[in-house]
């Protein structure tokens, strides 16, 4: 069930049975010579949805522009300021606490964000101890809670990826993400030789430095081995471990 799917009646329906929502979370940035800029919100957005058609929960909008500074060298990334990103995680869940929502799970997939999103976490815990508006209801009603999960580190998932490619997963524009957009959208399949094969690695800087260091865009991986077969074990392996994830967390 996805919330831009359905009608205000249907989600007032939800939410008499459930008060959990889950928020695919990523970045609209350069991944490599055959990877698609926007992978890192395509990966938790085709794994959620398909958890969320199967274990009949509501998925909401996909935040799909998230810290891509680092990757501003390469056309197309578009990135938000942390300040940014911040104030409109905490517009998007004050939105949904409004309605009702106590539940918050984000499924993210791009690492960039990690620490933007704890630090939106903590902002918006600092609304909820300090009673902002929309928070109103938290010390008298169950209090609003929030997760991050990010979507590689999801059980199983991790493990099933270095079997898939023990070699050249590397840590930007993997194969194991790229064969998951494949995955879901086989039509972007795109055969792109790489050069050289594995990409170098190390540290990431600014923008300029990043594309020095990294010249198409990749570290450490070698992304033509994705496919579309070892997307769709990816994903599996993903839907079973969020959807069992998501369970425990609305009702706890
Ligand atoms: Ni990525």
């Amino acid at each position: 069930m996805q919330l831009h799917l359905s009608t205000w009646p249907e989600i007032e329906a939800y939410l008499a049975t459930s008060k959990a929502i889950l928020i695919p979370i990523g970045s609209t940035e350069q991944h490599g010579p055959n990877g698609l800029l926007g992978t890192d919100a395509l990966c938790p957005e085709i794994i959620a949805r398909r958890a969320g058609d199967e274990a009949g929960f509501l998925v909401g909008p996909t935040f799909n522009v998230g810290q891509a500074q680092h990757h501003m060298a390469f056309p197309g990334t578009i990135t938000l300021k942390p300040s940014t990103m911040i104030a409109s995680m905490l517009d998007w869940t004050e939105s949904l606490t409004r309605h009702g929502f106590e539940r918050i799970y984000w499924l993210n997939g791009h690492g960039g964000n990690i620490a933007t999103i704890n630090a939106a976490f903590s902002e918006i815990y600092h609304g909820v101890t300090f009673a902002g508006a929309n928070f109103s209801n938290a010390t008298n009603g169950p209090p609003l809670r929030l997760h991050l999960r990010n979507w590689w580190e999801l059980a199983g998932v991790m493990d099933l990826c270095r079997e898939l490619f023990p070699v050249g997963e590397g840590s930007h524009a993997t194969p194991s993400e790229v064969s998951v957009t494949y995955f879901g959208y086989p039509e972007a399949v795109k055969s792109v030789a790489m050069s050289p094969r594995i990409a170098p690695t190390g540290p990431i800087r600014d923008a300029e430095d990043y594309r020095r260091r990294f010249p198409d865009g990749r570290i450490g991986s070698d992304p033509s081995q994705a496919n579309v077969e070892a997307g769709g074990r990816i994903v599996a392996a993903a839907v079973n471990a969020v959807i069992a994830e998501f369970r425990q967390f609305g009702t706890a």
